[in-house]
This record gives structure tokens, C-alpha cells and sequence, in this order.
């Protein structure tokens, strides 16, 4: 047997117990005449002690450990003269009796400690050795344990998960497809599932009326702390449901997974924003609830005092930033720089400052001090507060003022990320114009359903009727992150041809891209409805982080590579001839 306990496990239970552990080396520390060694393994560390006074053979064998060493540590558990209150293991301590080296380790390049002194990418590099630091592991068991909970939770009420494949068809709508050349098939690619959104639909029109799969999903798009070229989702689909249905079905699932793994009852339901509302009061599809300091259209309030900046402009929104009044003039020059930057977009910065002094304001040259007020209360603004307005191009500047809100409420603390607040945005608008290719693109995907009552906009063919076609769409947003998307869907095949013709595809080419689907609809598709949730996002959430990289044992970094195996790489001519591709990349 290599070992009796692991190196998390000994208490003071076990003192006078002979025990044998194996693990890593973490530190081999002498003082005076004892060496002590902490053992690591994924369950903890055990301080190991030798002294002096042992056996020749013992002690040069502890001095020949190394960093990251694997030893097999037999010896007697005894109770320590000082306790370690930090440590599980910190009462105790093991007499070494016996210790065989396993395995020897080369220097590892960074300290394997919770703060290791690696930078990003030689920790990437070497991630089997990043993983053994307990920040990591701890990621990595609650991602399983996540998994573990909603896989109970889904099978509890019935869920089956199902198997989709991962080769199948590309379908050129939403994220760009990766894809792999069938050498079988010359010429010919599959595209690697971004979801598994039509498999899951046909396993409805199947019958198996509840599905949900923990599934990888692959997109070629531009990567950034929340976004891996393969991810994770639980995916999920019901039939013979309604909106309502869904969000009380999955609503219960967070709820376990908050319960059972942060120890965090939700008792209320969770709040419902329109996206519509959503935009407005807070400039974006995923608002971050966590604090208020919500956004107000003072549009009709500022214009016609004469201030061409606000009359000319298409929108003039504020936001009131709770005790900021003191900020000085530095601190406005800063945050007019930040709103500056090309990332936010906004022409300047307009502010008032309401201290125990009175309203001040830079726009005191147009509007009287009643006048200035008057528009901090529209803000919402008490005393002591600071009134921050933007104005211009109205979708652009509310999303400026979205960022802005952002970030002072990170400045402001509120931001706190052992605080959750949960949230359903509903009522997407089911299409979005796309100026640069003259078409409209599904906000979701092609295969969401319009609203009942927007049918008749939806079957019209002007552009402004189809822009206000709203969608039976929903995310589930947390914390200002869109965890989880779905809708319900379309289950007419003509509602279905007529998406794509929406969409701007001939018969031909939905028939060529879709028409496995379209056809399945012909043979008794049930009503049906479903989402996926980002399971790396969600886990990292959990974890109380916005980047998702930790929750993945082997992640890609912005680049999309994986500079562990260095991949992406080039393939040998012989492999390219099989698959029948020519690579026209220039030569490196
Ligand atoms: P959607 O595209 O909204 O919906 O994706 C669902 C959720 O997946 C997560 N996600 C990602 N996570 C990490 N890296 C990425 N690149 C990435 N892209 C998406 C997000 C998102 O909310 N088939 C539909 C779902 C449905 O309609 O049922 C779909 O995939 O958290």
C-alpha cells in the first residue's frame, strides 16, 4: 500500500498512530537540529519532521529531497509543540521513521505555493504543475462538484442527458465554425458543434421531451476572459412548455447548485428585467444588479437651454454616484479621459456635484441652479453625491454610460463578488439590422420563435416592422455576466422557412444548410423550448472570478493556443495530401 492516509487528513485523532503518506515536496526547511518537510497532495499538506538524533540513512535522505521530490513518508503521528491554526493539519506533525524517494524532480520553474512567484504564461506552459496549487484544484473540484449537482438536480425531475455528436455540418450563421476535413470524403469538412442546438431540437421532434447534456461547444471567435474557443455548457431542452415553464424549471436548478455547493438560499424568485429596460437603465443586456446607481434618460430635460453639446444630441442619460461629491478636479479629469478612451467612445464628460455646500456643475454657464437641481434629482442624486451625464448617438452612449455605471461601481465597492444577484432578461428582439452586410441576423439564432403577437411584423416585409418583432427569448444573467441563454423555438415548418427567408436565405440555401430540420418539422414537432448555460462562466462565478481559464484544466490563451502542447500546429505534407488540402498560409 503507498499510503494509509492522504496529507490532509491527520488530526490529533491519530497521534501515536504509525501512518505512511506519499505526495510532493512542497518545502524542506532545517532549524537547528530538525529538518521539517511539507507533503503535499491534493487533499492538503502534513508537516513531516526529522531530527538530528535519527538514523544517518533517514536524514540524508531528507537532505536530498528536492522541491517537487514524490516520496513515500512512513512514521508516527505526533501532537506539535506549535500549532499551526492555518493548516487542517496544523496540530500535528509525523516522526519520520522510513522515507523512500518515488520519484526525483527536476527544479520546477515556479514556486508551486498559493501565490506562486510564475508569471501567466510559464504557469500556462507548464499547467500539470500549475494545477497542483491549491487555487487551481480547489477550481477544478468545484467545477466537478457543479457538475455533479446539476446532473442530480436535471435527473431528479426527469432529465435525460443524451450524447450529440461533435462532427457535423457547418452552418454558417452566428460565431465562425472550426473545421476538420474528412479524408473519406475528399474535399468535404465537418464543422465542430458550436452547440448542440438542432441535435437537441430533432431529439425532441423524437420524443425524449426532457434533454440536457454537460457538453463542449466549440466557436472560433475572438477570445476574452470569458470566452475559450471550447467551452462548456449545460445544455438543456424541454417540450410542451411555455417561457414560463422553462425559467421556473432552471430557476430551481440554480437554486440547488447555489444551495448545495455556497450554502446560499434564494427564497424570493429572481427579478425579471425586460431588454428593453435592461438597456435602458443600465446600457447593457446583462445588467449587473448588484448595486443600483441605475441610468436616466434627461434627454427632454437638458435640451433647449441653449447647450448645443445636450441639443444636438440624440440622447443625454445620467447616473448618480453615491457619495463622490468630493471628487476633485484630478479625479474628473481622470474619469473624462476614461470615457474618452475609444473602448467607451464618449465625446467628453458632464458633471454635478451636490456637496453640504450646495450644486455645483460644469454646465453652470446654461442652466440655472434650480435648473441643475432639478436634473440631479432626475439622476436620482441626493447630497454628497455626483451626477455623471453623457450624451451623443443614443445606443452608443448608453452603452458608454452602462461601462461608466460599471465602473464606479467597481471604485465604489460594489462589485463585491461573494455577493449574487441573479437575474432573467426577457423579450429579446428576435432580429438585429446589420448595416455593413445589409441584412438582419438572429439576436439569439434562427431557430427562436417571434412572439405570438408580433406574427403579422414578423410575415410583413418592411425592415422597420421586422426590427420590432420581439423573440421568446431569455438569458439568465448573474453578477452583470450572461450565464445562460434559450428560448422557445420555432416547431412550424414554415415559421421556420420563413425565419430563413428573413434572414435572407434563398429556398435553396436553407433547404442545402437546414433542411434536416425543416423536414423534421414536417413529422409532428412538439412545442418545445429550452437554454444552455455557460458551465465555465457559472463555475467561475461560483468561485467568486471572471475569468474562466482557472475553471478549465487545459485552457487556450488569447491567442487560442494551447502553449502546452503548443497547438495549434502545423501537419505534415503527408497528412495533408490524405485530407486533400493545400495550405496557402505563408511560410513562417
Ligand atoms: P448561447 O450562444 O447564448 O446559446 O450560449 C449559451 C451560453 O454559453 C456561454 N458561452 C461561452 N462560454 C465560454 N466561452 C465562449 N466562447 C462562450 N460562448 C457562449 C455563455 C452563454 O450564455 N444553443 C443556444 C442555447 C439555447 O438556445 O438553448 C446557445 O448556445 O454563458
Amino acid at each position: 500500500m503507498y499510503r494509509t492516509h492522504t496529507c490532509g487528513e491527520l488530526r490529533m485523532e491519530h497521534v501515536g498512530k504509525q501512518v505512511t503518506l506519499a505526495g510532493w515536496v512542497q518545502r524542506v526547511r532545517k532549524m537547528g537540529s530538525l529538518t521539517f518537510v511539507d507533503l503535499r497532495d491534493r487533499y492538503g499538506i502534513t508537516q513531516l519532521v526529522a531530527s538530528d538524533q535519527d538514523s544517518k540513512e533517514l536524514n540524508d535522505i531528507v537532505a536530498s529531497l528536492g522541491r517537487e521530490y514524490v516520496i513515500q513518508a512512513k512514521g508516527v503521528v505526533e501532537e506539535r509543540s506549535s500549532k499551526n491554526a492555518k493548516m487542517d493539519t496544523g496540530d500535528i506533525e509525523l516522526r519520520l521513521m522510513q522515507v523512500n524517494i518515488l520519484n526525483k524532480s527536476v527544479t520546477p520553474p515556479f514556486t508551486i505555493e498559493d501565490n506562486s512567484d510564475g508569471g501567466e504564461d510559464i504557469r500556462a506552459q507548464y499547467r500539470y504543475l500549475d494545477l497542483r496549487r491549491n487555487p487551481l484544484r480547489k477550481a477544478i473540484e468545484l467545477r466537478h462538484k457543479m457538475g455533479i449537482e446539476a446532473r442530480k438536480y436535471l435527473s431528479s425531475i426527469g432529465f435525460l442527458e443524451i450524447e450529440t455528436p461533435f462532427l457535423i455540418k457547418s452552418t454558417p450563421e452566428g460565431a465562425r465554425d472550426f473545421v476538420v476535413p474528412s479524408r473519406m470524403n475528399p474535399g468535404q469538412f465537418y464543422a465542430l458543434p458550436q452547440s448542440p442546438q438542432t441535435f437537441k431540437q430533432l431529439l425532441m421532434v423524437a420524443g425524449y421531451d426532457k434533454y440536457f447534456q454537460i457538453v463542449r461547444c466549440f466557436r472560433d471567435e475572438d477570445l476574452r476572459a470569458d470566452r475559450q474557443p471550447e467551452f462548456t455548457q449545460i445544455d438543456c431542452e424541454m417540450s410542451f412548455v411555455e417561457r414560463e415553464d422553462i425559467l421556473q424549471t432552471f430557476e430551481g436548478m440554480i437554486k440547488h447548485m447555489f444551495k448545495t455547493i455556497l450554502g446560499k438560499e434564494f427564497n424570493e424568485p429572481f427579478l425579471r428585467m425586460s431588454y428593453a429596460d435592461a438597456m435602458e437603465y443600465y446600457g447593457c443586456d446583462k445588467p449587473d444588479i448588484r448595486f443600483g446607481m441605475k441610468m436616466h434618460t434627461i434627454t427632454s430635460l437638458v435640451q433647449g437651454a441653449g447647450f448645443s453639446v445636450f441639443d444636438n444630441a440624440q440622447y443625454v442619460g445620467a447616473i448618480a454616484a453615491p457619495g463622490c461629491a468630493d471628487y476633485s478636479r484630478k479625479q474628473l479629469d481622470a474619469l473624462t479621459e476614461w470615457v474618452k478612451r475609444p473602448q467607451i467612445g464618449a465625446a467628453g464628460l458632464v458633471y454635478i456635484k451636490w456637496g453640504a455646500d450646495g450644486i455645483k456643475s460644469s454646465v453652470d454657464k446654461f442652466f440655472s441652479p434650480e435648473k441643475v437641481k432639478e436634473i440631479a434629482l432626475a439622476a436620482e442624486a441626493k447630497e454628497g453625491d455626483l451626477v455623471l451625464i453623457l450624451c451623443g448617438a443614443k445606443k452608443k452612449m448608453q452603452a458608454a454610460l452602462g461601462a461608466l455605471r460599471l465602473e464606479m461601481g467597481a471604485r465604489l465597492g460594489y462589485r463585491d463578488n461573494s455577493v449574487y444577484a441573479p437575474l432573467w432578461v426577457t423579450d429579446f428582439p428576435l432580429l438585429e439590422w446589420d448595416d455593413q452586410t445589409s441584412r438582419f441576423y438572429a439576436m439569439h439564432h434562427p431557430f427562436t420563435a417571434p412572439k405570438p403577437e408580433d406574427m403579422d411584423k414578423f410575415y410583413s416585409n418592411k425592415k422597420e416592422d421586422l426590427e420590432l418583432v420581439n423573440a421568446n427569448a431569455y438569458d439568465f444573467v448573474l453578477n452583470g455576466t450572461e450565464v445562460g441563454g434559450g428560448s422557445i423555438r420555432i416547431h412550424d415548418s414554415n415559421v421556420q422557412e420563413r425565419m430563413f427567408e428573413v434572414l435572407g436565405m434563398t429556398k435553396e440555401q436553407a433547404e442545402s444548410r437546414f433542411g434536416f430540420i425543416i423536414n423534421a418539422f414536417k413529422f409532428g414537432a412538439p412545442p418545445h423550448g429550452g437554454l444552455a448555460f455557460g458551465f465555465d462562466r457559472f463555475c467561475a462565478l461560483f468561485g467568486g472570478q471572471e475569468t474562466i481559464r482557472d475553471y478549465i484544466a487545459f485552457p487556450k490563451n488569447n491567442q487560442g493556443r494551447d502553449v502546452m502542447l503548443d497547438a495549434p500546429s502545423g501537419i505534415d505534407d503527408v497528412q495533408m495530401d490524405e485530407l486533400f488540402i493545400k495550405s496557402t498560409a505563408p511560410v513562417k
